[in-house]
């Protein structure tokens, strides 16, 4: 559980982590390749150290040493990922991709829904089959293989309905080891697909159109050890810019690529917020006394990044008139907005549209985090808040952000985990030294 005391000016600076969501892309990316990967600005999380339990549970060596993780995969012993493993991370899923193309079979538990969507798989598995793999799925369990003397998935013409993170990912993965050329088209363009493709031409994949909705892979016989730097967490950034906002503070954050923020920085101005950018890697944001309303709609990349419309709509239940927010990604991704109304927001919803009008102000409530974004609108709500806020879910947090507590209390925050919770602050502090096995 977190306690906070709101209404603090918060003033400094904050180092931002690596990115989520390419760690966990990469680390399944690690099992294409059959030699040494190093990988730098690993954020320290709950998601990174499953994935690295799945990865080790496939017979990768694993060793972690602050923000470095060296992963060796040269025998994976199992084309068979864990249920209880993948269950608790639906990014795993994406290893799919990877160990088909490495053994030319591959064994997933279907991930199942997620507080925020039902998030199912069938863009991935289309894609798969459109490369030639067979796939059947009985018993929750996707079972992939390529039949043959030569186990070789085939490149192909792939156009997807939707413009899927994960699906792109696995996808990519897969056909970088495929014989002959493969095809995206629709492709997702998040920075963290682009991230990913950048690590995969390091070991030797030839891919080109990362970052556009066309992506065209000419598959290689195998891959070479790499060493391959995290891009920033866009997201993480994000968050503690609205927290620059809603506390009407002054904050720094770096490193950031301004790019990524586009869409999130364009909302925060129209909202009143200043963001300047002080050089091209450090950011500033500086609150106004009051800020405006103004509408959202979430969009694949480069539109407003349904991992950024929680926080967002913390900061808009304090600006003056009505602001609408649409969520197009997710089904279910509005939890967030009975735990704000108990602090005294003024949100009504409506299927997947939010109405919130502006109030002068929230106060503290206990409140509960139903999902990892839905955690961090709650944290900045509460430091807005008049007294008290209690959050009890922070796994969700620990889940997807690298020491947020701590990283709020050194610019001035007044928050602290309260006792009983000091398990999983010890987990994952251990993922730094840890040694995560083979
Ligand atoms: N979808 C399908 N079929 C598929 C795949 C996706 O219908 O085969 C639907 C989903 O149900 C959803 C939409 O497409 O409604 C978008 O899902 P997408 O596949 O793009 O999302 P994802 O790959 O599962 C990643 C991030 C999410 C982020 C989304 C959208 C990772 C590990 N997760 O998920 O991150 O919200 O892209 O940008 O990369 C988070 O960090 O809090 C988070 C949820």
């Amino acid at each position: 559980m977190l306690e906070i005391w709101g209404r603090s000016t918060l003033k400094g600076h904050v180092q931002i982590s690596g990115a989520k969501n390419s760690a966990l892309a990469i680390m399944a990316g690690a099992l294409l390749c059959p030699e040494d990967c190093r990988l730098r600005n690993v954020p320290s999380l709950m998601d990174v150290q499953r994935m690295a339990q799945i990865l080790a549970a496939l017979g990768l060596k694993m060793e972690q040493h602050g923000d470095v993780l060296d992963i060796n995969g040269r025998d994976i012993q199992q084309s068979q990922a864990p249920y209880e493993l993948v269950s608790q991370l639906r990014a795993s899923f994406f290893a799919i991709g990877p160990l088909l193309a490495r053994l030319g079979v591959a064994r997933v538990p279907l991930p199942g829904g997620c507080a925020i969507g039902a998030r199912p798989v069938d863009l991935h598995v289309r894609g798969l089959q459109a490369m030639g793999a067979d796939v059947q799925i009985e018993h929750g369990m996707v079972h992939a293989y390529v039949s043959g003397s030569n186990p070789r998935l085939k490149g192909a013409k792939i156009y997807l309905d939707y413009p899927s993170v994960g699906a792109t990912e696995t996808l990519m993965m897969a056909a970088t080891l495929a014989d002959g050329e493969t095809t995206i088209e629709n492709a997702a363009q998040e920075p963290e697909v682009t991230d990913l493709a950048n690590f995969c031409q390091a070991m030797g994949a030839r891919i080109r159109g990362a970052g556009t909705n066309t992506i065209i892979i000419d598959g290689v016989k195998s891959l070479h050890s790499v060493e391959y730097s995290i891009i920033p967490d866009r997201i993480e950034a994000g968050t503690f810019l609205v927290a620059g906002a809603i506390t009407h503070s002054e904050l720094s954050l770096s490193p950031i690529i301004p790019d990524h923020l586009t869409a999130a920085i364009a909302k925060l101005r129209a909202i009143g917020a200043k963001v300047i950018l002080e050089s091209p890697t450090c950011v500033r944001v500086i609150g106004a006394n009051s800020h405006v309303a103004t509408d959202i709609e979430t969009l694949p990349y480069p539109g407003f990044p349904t991992d950024m419309q929680a926080q967002f709509m913390a900061l808009l239940t304090l600006s003056e008139g009505d602001s609408v927010i649409t969520e197009t990604v997710f089904e279910n991704r509005l939890r967030h907005v009975a735990e704000l109304n108990r602090m005294g927001a003024d949100i009504r919803v409506k299927g997947n549209i939010a109405i919130v009008r502006g109030v002068p102000m929230l106060s503290g409530a206990p409140v509960v985090a139903t999902d990892l974004r839905a955690s961090a609108a709650l944290v900045l709500a509460g430091l807005a808040a008049n007294g008290k806020t209690t959050i009890e879910g922070l796994q969700h947090l620990d889940r997807g952000y690298d020491n947020l507590v701590g990283k709020l209390q050194n610019v001035g925050a007044r928050l602290q985990r309260l006792k009983g919770d000091k398990e999983a602050e010890s987990e994952s502090a251990s993922l730094n030294t840890a040694n995560l096995g083979g």
